[in-house]
Order: C-alpha cells, then sequence, then structure tokens
C-alpha cells in the first residue's frame, strides 16, 4: 500500500458515522507533487559510459558467504560476457582470499550474481569485479558472525520511491561505517509511470511497468542512482518485496493497480516482475522452483535471529473493503474480517514462522516485515465492545484471525511456553511509530486480555515502523498533528508517531535490550545532507513492552569504508 490517510479528529458530540463521513479519504500524490518540483542536482548518475553503471552490491550475508552483485553494460552489444571477482580483506586488495570467474548473459540481462564462499564470520570484505578491460568500483561487505555476540547495528528502510524524491536517506547509510547491514523491507521499486505517484524524478520506462523489459528497466533505472549506489557499496543489504515490487496492494491472484483486462494475466506480471528482481538484486534465492517463497532467516550468533516474511505473493487472501459503508474503508472486525481461513502469510508460512519463534535460542527474535503488525484504530473500544473501527485492511488489521495465531504463539500456551523478546520492524506506511503490540489495547486490564499503557503489562511484543526513502506520507504538517491527534486516544498502545519525515530507523540490539532510532532527513526534494535524530524506544530483555531511550552510541572499531 503506500498512501497513508489523513484522519481528522472526532468532533465531540459526533456519532460515528458523522465521524466517517467527515474523514478525509487520502493524502494523494496528485496534492503534494507540485511542492516537489524544486531544482536540485540530479543525483542521477550522469550519462556513463562504464561497464559497471549499475554499480556494485552485496546482499544476504551468511557467516561463511555472502552474494556479490553487479551488472555488465558492454560498449558494444554481447550476449555473453566473462566476468572477474575478487574478495579481499583490505580496501586496497592487497590481501585477497577469493576469487574466481563467471559469465553473465542476456538472458539474466547481463546481471551477476556470485555467492562468495568459504569466507570467515563477522569479518568485513572488499571486492571488485572486472570486466571489458574495466574494473568496477570497490564495494565492501560483511560476514555474520556466530557464537557468542556482543552486538547488532542496523539501518531499516522501505518505501524508496524515485520519481518521488532523492535517495538522501540511502546516503547518509552509506557513510555510516558501524551497521553491520542494510535491511530493505519493501517497496524497493514502485511500478507507476511518471507523474502517477510522484514527479520529482521521471521514470523509466515512462508507463507503468508490466513486462519483463519494464521491470527490468526501471530496476536498471534504480540501480543507477549515485545515493543507491553509495549505500549499497558499503553494506550488505537484505530486502524483502512489499507490493510496489509487483503492483500496489498485490495478493495470491492479483492487485489493487493490475487490470487484467487490459494489463495481462496476474501471473505472467509476477513471473516477469520476479524474475527482474532476482536479476537486479544482490538476494539469494530460496526456492528456484516457487520463487515468490523468499521468507527466509538469519542468525546473528546467539544475539538476534532475523527473519524475514513474504506477505504478498505467497498465500494473502485479497483484501476486505469496507463492512460499515464508509468511503474511506473504514471498518469493524466482523463478518468476513472473522474468518480464519483468510491467510496474510499462508498456511506454509505460518507454520515455518511459528516454528522459527518457538525454536530461537536467540536472545532477540527480530521479525522483517512489510505491513503494520499493531492495531491500528481511528475509534476504539475493547474488543468486549465490539473492538472499534479499523482503516487499513490491507496491513494485518484486515486479517485478525491470522494475527490472533501469531498472538497465541507469542503467549504460549497449551504445552507450548511464551516467546518472549520479540520485536517486529514494519515499512509499507511512509511514516514513522512505535507500538506495543496487545491484542485489545483499549481494555484498561490486562488480567482479562487487556493493557496498561502506563506500564506495558499486557503487550506480548513491540513493533518498530520505519518511514519511507522517499514515499509521501501525511507531508503536511498541521495535517499531520491533527491526524495524530485523532488517532491518539484510540490507540493508547502507540508510543511514538510521526507522519510528516522521510528517514530510517537505526536498530542497535545487545543481550540487554533492543533499541531502535529514528532518523529523519529534511526534505527529498533535492539533494541534502542534513539528517537529524528524532527519538529512540527500547525494549528490555524479558519486557516485551517499550520505554523511551535515548541515542545509542556509535562503534569505535569500524572498518574502513570502501573508497
Ligand atoms: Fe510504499
Amino acid at each position: 500500500m503506500g498512501r497513508p490517510r489523513q484522519i481528522k479528529p472526532l468532533p465531540s458530540g459526533s456519532n460515528r458515522r458523522s465521524f466517517l463521513k467527515r474523514a478525509i479519504p487520502a493524502t494523494m500524490a496528485a496534492t503534494a507533487a507540485p511542492l516537489l518540483l524544486t531544482t536540485g542536482v540530479s543525483a542521477i548518475a550522469q550519462p556513463n559510459p562504464s561497464v559497471s553503471q549499475h554499480g556494485v552490491a552485496s546482499g544476504d550475508p551468511l557467516s561463511d558467504r555472502v552474494i556479490l552483485w553487479t551488472r555488465i553494460t558492454p560498449a558494444t552489444a554481447r550476449s555473453v560476457v566473462t566476468v572477474r571477482y575478487v574478495v579481499a580483506t583490505d580496501a586496497a586488495l592487497s590481501n585477497i582470499v577469493a576469487r574466481g570467474n563467471t559469465k553473465t548473459n542476456t538472458h539474466r540481462d547481463l546481471t551477476v550474481k556470485v555467492d562468495a564462499a568459504g569466507l570467515q564470520p563477522q569479518t568485513t570484505y572488499y571486492y571488485q569485479f572486472s570486466a571489458e578491460g574495466q574494473d568496477s568500483p570497490i564495494g565492501r561487505t560483511r560476514t555474520l558472525p556466530l557464537g557468542d555476540v556482543d552486538s547488532l547495528r542496523m539501518a531499516v528502510v522501505s518505501c524508496s520511491n524515485f520519481a518521488y524524491g532523492y535517495f538522501n536517506v540511502y546516503r547518509r547509510i552509506a557513510e555510516r561505517a558501524d551497521i553491520d547491514m542494510v535491511v530493505h523491507l519493501g517497496d524497493y521499486i514502485y511500478e507507476y509511470g511518471s507523474g502517477q505517484y510522484g514527479s520529482t524524478r521521471p521514470c523509466e520506462p515512462a508507463s507503468e511497468i508490466i513486462t519483463l523489459t519494464d521491470y527490468r528497466t526501471r530496476h536498471a533505472q534504480y540501480k543507477r542512482d549515485a545515493d543507491s549506489q553509495a549505500m549499497l557499496r558499503q553494506h550488505p543489504l537484505v530486502a524483502i518485496w512489499d507490493d510496489h515490487e509487483t503492483a500496489n496492494n498485490a495478493w495470491v491472484d492479483g492487485a489493487e493497480n493490475h487490470q487484467g483486462g487490459t494489463e495481462g494475466s496476474w501471473p505472467t506480471r509476477v513471473a516477469a516482475a520476479l524474475q527482474a528482481y532476482y536479476e537486479w538484486m544482490p538476494v539469494r534465492i530460496v526456492d528456484a522452483a516457487k520463487p515468490q517463497h523468499n521468507y527466509r532467516s538469519y542468525a546473528f550468533g546467539n544475539l538476534v535471529d532475523l527473519i524475514l516474511l513474504e506477505e504478498r505473493l505467497g498465500g494473502r487472501a485479497a483484501q476486505l473493503g469496507s463492512n460499515i459503508g464508509s468511503a474511506a474503508g473504514y471498518f469493524i472486525q466482523s463478518g468476513a474480517y472473522n474468518d480464519p481461513a483468510r491467510q496474510l502469510l499462508g498456511a506454509k508460512e505460518e507454520a515455518w514462522l511459528f516454528d522459527k519463534l518457538r525454536t530461537s535460542q536467540a536472545r532477540w527474535k527480530l521479525i522483517g516485515q512489510g505491513v503494520m503488525f499493531a492495531q491500528v484504530k481511528v475509534q476504539g473500544a475493547p474488543n468486549s465492545a465490539g473492538g472499534g473501527v479499523f482503516f487499513n485492511s490491507d496491513a494485518w488489521d484486515g486479517y485478525q484471525p491470522a494475527r490472533n495465531r501469531v498472538y497465541d504463539v507469542l503467549k504460549g500456551g497449551a504445552g507450548q511456553t511464551a516467546v518472549d523478546n520479540v520485536v517486529i520492524l514494519t515499512g509499507d506506511i511512509h511514516s514513522s511509530w512505535a507500538a506495543d503490540l496487545s491484542q485489545d489495547p483499549n481494555n484498561p486490564d490486562p488480567s482479562s486480555g487487556g493493557y496498561n499503557p502506563a506500564t506495558g503489562e499486557g503487550s506480548h511484543a513491540v513493533e518498530f515502523v520505519g518511514t519511507s526513502v522517499s514515499s509521501p506520507g501525511v507531508d503536511d504538517p498541521a495535517a499531520a498533528a491533527g491526524t495524530i491527534a485523532a488517532l491518539t486516544p484510540a490507540n493508547p498502545h502507540l508510543k511514538y508517531i510521526n507522519l510528516n519525515k522521510r528517514g530510517y530507523m537505526l536498530i542497535d540490539a545487545d543481550a540487554n535490550r533492543c533499541v531502535c532510532e529514528w532518523w529523519h532527513v529534511d526534505t527529498v526534494a533535492r539533494i541534502s545532507s542534513n539528517e537529524a535524530f528524532a527519538v529512540a524506544f527500547e525494549v528490555r530483555a524479558g519486557s516485551n513492552h517499550l520505554v523511551a531511550s535515548v541515542q545509542t552510541t556509535p562503534r569505535t572499531d569500524a572498518p574502513l569504508l570502501a573508497p
């Protein structure tokens, strides 16, 4: 999804109908786009004849290997190109520990993906590709640790819309030498055509992307962005897709932004989107026979299991609309919303997740996923009084029985022990949130399944939601403040909301606590180097609820950035 709504306060004395009628349905790109037509120095690499004009990247690190990626652009057309690569322990590439040759061809759009193995754990490496007599820029990456691990620091991003603005966020992350990786939670590309969702930069191709050639062309454009190249060159990426890597509000058999009558079959479009995704992203395919199933996990020794979920193409049932006659799509948890057969993950992935959570020996279980897990209501009520009114049927709010099954795992019972220290990391909604996770946040009695907002009692896990790299939120400060004022009384479990800033999350975990810092940039309308620390919250081991925190201390022993 990705178009946050602006919700006006409920005037005292209004009934539900008048509130729903007064709510503004959406802050649309069409109204915000003209504000972003300011000039700026282009971050698009100038026409570049180099064979590595799409940069280099690494991703999906394990303790002994990492994916190294580039794309070869020969000076004259070739169907097959031989590529050499080296991996070294130093930025000057003098101590080479691995080298090899590979071939790429036009069947994979001349992209190159090497799974460089035989590496040491918790080690920073530098790498370079060579082809056609030219060397690529030098990249830097890092393997995962094994055993006892003191800390994890990583940046978390989502919703990088090239058309809507400049990737200043990526540049700020590129400058941080002391993070272990970057996690991208989806909407890495957007499928719209020029001017359809952002007018700061034109899209390639100019039309909405539908075919394999379209998706390849769009990925190539994003990979030529200088700020994107800077980030991907310095840090390993762990990426999952959300909807816009295929089309808006995707589910198993379709998407809001897919019209079968004019855009062909959905399976054909998904196959094209995923082929281009796997070609152009530094990700390791989990199951080549079922490329839509990219859920997977990464172990940071005994400190963190990072669990990545797929929430669009593998098992998601279609989103439902309003069941209370709301033009804005508001709904209550009744009727089809109560159908336990409506999956968000699908039965197979759900079983995998539950097994991962129950068997993990790591201190922290970080779940990276696309859509908001915490309840977000426009009108609050305890479950015993119906639970209130919700507004985002594309998020977990639209799949409450499936969400309840996750809570059943967290709470334990029926012979299962409870699962502590779960932290959900979320993107999708172009805004920053911190949430205690309660199934009944408007019930103030934890002994009956409710939640105490003063103490956090009744919370079973926490959620950190990161804002977008560039996609719009509720960007007008007054409108954002009004929306927050409207949401706050109905959502006592939401400890922080910012709707009008772009940025990223910095996660810092050790054995005692997991901290999330929100960092915001000043603009995406032009290139800018300004960023500001906004706020930090943390969850302490065993507590399963949030408390205010402070900015963490950068590591002093960070390996050199790549030259
Ligand atoms: Fe998005």
